[in-house]
């Protein structure tokens, strides 16, 4: 089999390391790839939103199976386009997509089903939203409807922050048509958990519960970022909370995306906040999360192909979706100054096996692997308890040097604590 799979960042580099075990697959091309995927798969350079392109290509180059990653092509409708072209996929149709491509519709659906989630209201005029926001308790929290790289998510603690949140995407659009909308929503608190699941739409299967590490500096302060780190599964997800979110999350999520016409195949990730009033979804992914999926698809025991396949061809309920019983780190190595202004091009060397070192941002030149991004690599090890997976990724890490790289040195501590241990 010849499988593409369209992404060119960490999350991709996994999901190719992961696939690679699969004895049904000869060869795996990334779209576009980078200089680490280039160690594991065929790169070629085609824009990951050429969907079009995309498509023609796979034809011409006789693809068997295509995976598509990111939310950006899948909102588009890249696996439309894969499928008028006969080709099998991977991932939800752009009309599924839209779970995440559209905060308004996403928040609609659970109200209109009864998913947990924070109360909100949906704007399209800004006085309107700041008349709204008046009549509000602080904090509050301002959504901008559409895609946003993972920014368009505000916390204001004051009603003039407030005000200037919902004014920078509506008046000054600085997410362009992203924030034409917005959803503003009632601050919610509790630990956070990331579940990925697998669904073709009749089954649903949860893999291993995960947490990320979203802020830039210890300690959980700093600008928010792509994802700093990741650790699974998450402390907090016991077997009482995973029973209560499939019953009254999961499976009434696929259920309703079913009767709304616009069945999910592929990868739902659910973003949840556990209150004191029981889980409530903070969002959903149309697809597997970065960092996320660092940690996840190491622990699969399972054929991921396997999963794949049945997913695409709505067979999920007849193959077996393992997970080792193990601990994941994953410690992000960046450009020092990410997520703002950082320097590349500099030489990355590793002292180390790079079993499960997945690269997000670096270029081949010359043989030489070179930091190409704010996110460089992601350093994933697998221990049997949390504790010893912190230890040996940071150990890892410590043996991997390029010129200005940034890691949190607390990722996994507040999982850690959850458990009762110290690092
Ligand atoms: P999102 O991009 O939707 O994942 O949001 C980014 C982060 O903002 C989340 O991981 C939460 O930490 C935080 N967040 C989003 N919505 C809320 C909410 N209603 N209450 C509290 N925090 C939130
Ligand atoms: N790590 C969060 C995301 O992938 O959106």
């Amino acid at each position: 089999m010849k499988v593409l799979v369209v992404g060119n960042g960490g999350r991709e580099h996994a999901i190719i390391q992961s696939l690679k075990k699969s004895k049904k697959i000869d060869e795996i091309i990334a779209i576009a790839g980078n200089g680490g995927i280039a160690a594991d798969a065929t790169t070629v350079n085609i824009n990951v939103k050429d969907i079009q392109k995309i498509a023609e290509y796979a034809v011409e180059n006789k693809i068997d199976f295509a995976v598509v990653a990111p939310d950006d092509p899948l909102v588009l409708g890249a696996v439309n386009a894969l499928e008028e072209k006969g080709i099998p996929c991977f991932g939800p149709t752009k009309e599924a997509a839209i779970i995440e491509g559209s905060k308004i519709f996403s928040k609609n659906l659970m109200k209109k089903y009864g998913i947990p989630t924070a109360n909100y209201e949906t704007f399209s005029d800004m006085q309107q939203a700041f008349s709204y926001l008046e009549t509000q308790d602080m904090p509050i929290v301002i959504k901008a409807d559409g895609l946003a790289l993972g920014k368009g998510v505000i916390i204001a603690e004051t009603l003039d922050d407030a005000k200037a949140a919902v004014k920078s995407m509506m008046e000054d659009k600085v997410f362009g048509a992203s924030g034409a909308n917005v959803v503003i929503e009632e601050f919610l608190t509790g630990p956070e958990v990331s579940v990925l699941s697998f669904t073709d739409g009749k089954t649903l299967v949860p893999m291993v519960s995960s947490m990320d590490h979203k802020r830039a500096l210890d300690g959980d302060k700093g600008l928010n970022t792509g994802g700093m780190g990741t650790v699974a599964p998450n402390p907090y997800y016991t077997d009482s909370v995973a029973k209560e979110c499939m019953e009254k999350i999961f499976i009434p999520t696929m259920d309703a995306m079913n009767k709304e016409g616009r069945t999910f195949k592929g990868c739902l990730y659910f973003g949840l906040m556990l209150t004191p009033k029981g889980p409530k979804v903070i969002e959903y992914n149309c697809r597997f999360g970065d960092p996320e999926t660092q940690v996840v698809l190491p622990l699969l025991k399972s054929d991921l192909f396997e999963i794949m396949l049945a997913v695409s061809e709505e067979r999920l309920s007849e193959v077996k979706v393992e997970f080792f019983n193990k601990s994941a780190c994953c410690v992000i190595m960046a450009s020092k100054g990410y997520p703002e202004s950082y320097e590349k091009g500099y030489e990355i060397t590793f002292n180390t096996s790079r079993k499960n070192v997945f690269v997000a941002g670096a270029k081949l030149e010359d043989g030489k692997l070179l930091t190409n991004g704010g996110r460089v690599l992601g350093v994933t090890a697998i221990a049997k308890n949390l504790k010893k997976a912190i230890g040996k990724a940071y150990k890892k890490v410590s043996k991997i040097s390029f010129i200005n790289a940034y890691s949190r040195s607390d990722i996994g501590e507040r999982a850690l604590k959850a458990y009762g241990e110290k690092r």
